[in-house]
């Protein structure tokens, strides 16, 4: 069998690292393609490299853009790749431009897709991500869920067949390269101490282009950093929309570092006393760690740990990411195996290779 895999954005290096080992364990002939949405080195190769991702066999250079320059320049540059390759199957990842993109020219060519990550939902409904997992979960054949609530998700949508809960790739990955990692070391290079600061990230477009909520959030970050340091790793959009509305004096007080490799950010996260984001990623792994997270989001694909009470969601509110930035002491222990096994790409490992086209 051979598997075309479609990645391009930091999230999916990270699944990638995962999948693409179990598929080779399994006997899958894989075939890597990145669109090259994130191309930083330390966006993209330091990921590659760092998690001995196998080197993409096509790079389509997509870059950044408009959510149709992206979708529309990944659909055409990838349907190339895949008329000349002719996979089995098309495997993506998340909730990316990239995802979307991927399912639109796999379906379209009767090539079946399997989706990684399917079945989150959250609102707002508009949101870019939102949209891209809809459509991506509705023209997929396999869909790889990561938690129970998402097989729910898909059954009320009518979306029954091809439906696996297999657990979270992610959590595989945290649960295999906790074992490597040195925290003290990584503290100490950035003259951190344990438990005494908070690790912050902030992407997400409707916390960047959005002035007001912008401001609210690094007002709100900069005064909890004047007692508890917050630290917080940049996105480029964030940087980019931080020197556009000229907010530069607002973070003075936050400890602004450059985007870090997997491992450190790990380190830092299980070292820290909370987290503050609106990453998908961070706030699940956050919870891996044992660290409870404020999400800075109306609402979450993960809303298993709000109703656990391990994470908060205060949106772009100052005056409560203030407050719960000291306040928010979950009363219970993380809940456990929200997220499967560990041995979440084994399992879809072995359900690709036993695919059928009888089963789309
Ligand atoms: C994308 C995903 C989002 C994911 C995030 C992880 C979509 C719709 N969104 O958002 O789901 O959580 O990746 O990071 O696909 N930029 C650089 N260098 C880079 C990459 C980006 O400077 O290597 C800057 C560019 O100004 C770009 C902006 O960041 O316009 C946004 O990047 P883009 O890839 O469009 O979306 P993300 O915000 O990263």
């Amino acid at each position: 069998m051979r598997i075309t895999s479609l990645i391009g954005a930091r999230p999916q290096f990270i699944k990638e690292a995962i999948v693409g080992a179990e598929l080779r364990k399994a006997g899958i002939d894989e075939m890597l393609v990145n669109t090259g949405q994130h191309y930083d080195a330390n966006m993209s190769d330091v990921f590659i490299h760092g998690l001995n991702i196998k080197t993409p066999d096509y790079n389509l250079g997509v870059g950044s853009g408009s959510h149709a320059y992206q979708t529309a320049t990944t659909m055409i540059r990838l349907e190339e790749v895949v008329l000349k390759e002719k996979p089995d199957m098309l495997m993506v990842y998340g909730d990316t431009n990239a995802t979307v993109a991927g399912a639109l020219v796999g379906s379209k060519l009767k090539i079946p897709i399997a989706h990684v990550e399917a079945g989150l939902r959250q609102h707002p409904k508009d949101m870019p991500e939102e949209i891209n997992r809809v459509v991506t979960d509705h023209i997929s054949s396999l869909l790889f869920c990561p938690t129970e609530k998402a097989v729910d998700n898909l059954e009320k949508e009518g979306i029954i067949r091809g439906v696996h809960f297999v657990g979270d790739v992610m959590y595989d990955l945290f649960v295999k390269m906790r074992e490597c990692l040195d925290i003290s070391t990584t503290l100490a290079d950035y003259s951190l101490v344990r438990g005494r600061y908070i690790l912050a990230t902030l992407h997400r477009d409707f916390n960047t282009d959005d002035r007001k909520r912008l401001k609210n959030i690094l007002e709100a970050m900069n005064e909890v950093s004047k007692k508890l340091k917050v630290v917080l790793p940049l996105h480029p959009r964030t940087r980019k929309a931080i020197s556009v509305n000229g907010y530069e004096d607002l973070i003075r007080d936050i400890l602004i570092l450059d985007p870090l490799p997997y491992s450190d950010m790990m380190s830092l996260l299980i070292g820290s006393k909370k987290a503050i984001t609106d990453s998908g990623g961070l706030q699940k792994e956050a919870y891996f760690a044992g660290v409870p997270a404020l999400v800075m989001m109306p609402d979450t694909g993960w809303i298993e740990l709000v109703e656990a009470g391990w994470n908060l969601l205060v949106d772009a509110n100052k005056e409560l990411i203030i407050d719960k930035a000291f306040s928010h002491e979950p009363r219970v222990n993380a809940p456990e195996n929200l997220y499967g096994d560990g041995r979440a790409g084994e399992k879809m490992a072995k359900i690709v290779a036993g695919f059928s086209r009888s089963e789309r």
